[in-house]
């Protein structure tokens, strides 16, 4: 089945959240949507999530999913905004406890704070399948840019997060608390098993040298072929010196603080203090 996909990038995250709907039918899933956040005033903004919402309006669409394909680093998920106002269930990667767990430590948090991923609706494992209406979705445990990255195989379509970006920018980075290059690599070679033809979707693109558009649909085979980092020919060896190499110059993402607290709690803000307002920490040199 090849399912219905529209796009929707947000330039100030290099994010691409995806619709994805049935090719006869009305059900949808939302994959990876953002939250716009600045970080300066300590605003929200549903701008970006508000442009799903009208789209899912306007086509008149049933929203059965809201998956988020890791805890992202660089954007804060509007995954709670979007089940308010559309409904599904919010659905992310069963090793989500462990992410829990590295980072409950890292930013202090107390007892309040579930370490269980019971914040979210659905935690999938290698091998789970679900349903949005007639298509089916299976799921790949794709481990490496974090421990709880998934990827969601959607009819002939994958969503592949972090784990592999456009093959002229090649992968993510391997080097946040619980991240490993050697772990990405064997995970990446799970998604080149997948048919040649099997449309690839990746969850940010930042345009390569020498390219002017933002892009972010390829395929298994061009990936085999093309990318950059793993592909045509690269070994093991080659991918994890170069990785590890190339993580150590990489400044933090900008919103990576707010972010991991956020999109640990599925999206939801830290309970609010007494004062009725919800307070992000920033661990000083805790990093
Ligand atoms: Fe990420």
């Amino acid at each position: 089945m090849t399912p219905k996909i529209h796009a929707f990038f947000d330039e100030a995250t290099n994010t691409i959240t995806y619709v994805v709907q049935e090719p006869a039918g009305r059900a949808c899933a939302i994959v990876d949507s953002v939250l716009d956040f600045d970080y300066a005033s300590g605003h929200t903004d549903t701008r970006s999530a508000d442009a799903v919402v009208d789209f899912i309006q306007k086509e008149g669409l049933e929203v059965a999913w809201i998956l988020e394909t890791h805890v992202h680093a660089d954007h804060l998920s509007a995954a709670p905004y979007l089940q308010e106002r559309l409904g599904g269930k919010i659905g992310i990667g069963e090793k989500i406890t462990v992410v829990q767990d590295t980072f409950g430590k890292i930013f202090n948090e107390g007892t309040r704070f579930q370490r269980d991923g019971s914040q979210f609706d659905q935690l999938f494992k290698e091998g789970d399948s679900f349903h949005i209406g007639q298509l089916r979705g299976d799921v790949l445990h794709t481990p490496g840019h974090t421990p709880a990255c998934l990827t969601y195989v959607i009819g002939d379509a994958a969503f592949v997060g972090d784990t592999l970006f456009m093959p002229d920018f090649g992968t993510a980075r391997c080097d946040f608390p619980g991240g490993s290059a050697e772990t990405m690599w064997d995970s990446i070679q799970k998604i080149l098993a997948l048919p040649d033809d099997t449309r690839i979707f990746v969850c940010h693109d930042y345009k390569a040298e020498g390219r002017d558009q933002y892009a972010w649909e390829t395929t298994v085979g061009a990936q085999k072929r093309l990318n950059k980092h793993i592909g045509a020919g690269k070994s093991r060896e080659d991918f994890i010196r170069m990785r590890t190499e190339r993580d150590a110059q990489l400044a933090m993402p900008k919103l990576i603080i707010p972010s991991l607290q956020v999109n640990m709690r599925a999206g939801q803000m830290p309970e609010p203090e007494d004062n009725g307002i919800s307070y992000l920490k920033v661990p000083v040199n805790g990093l």
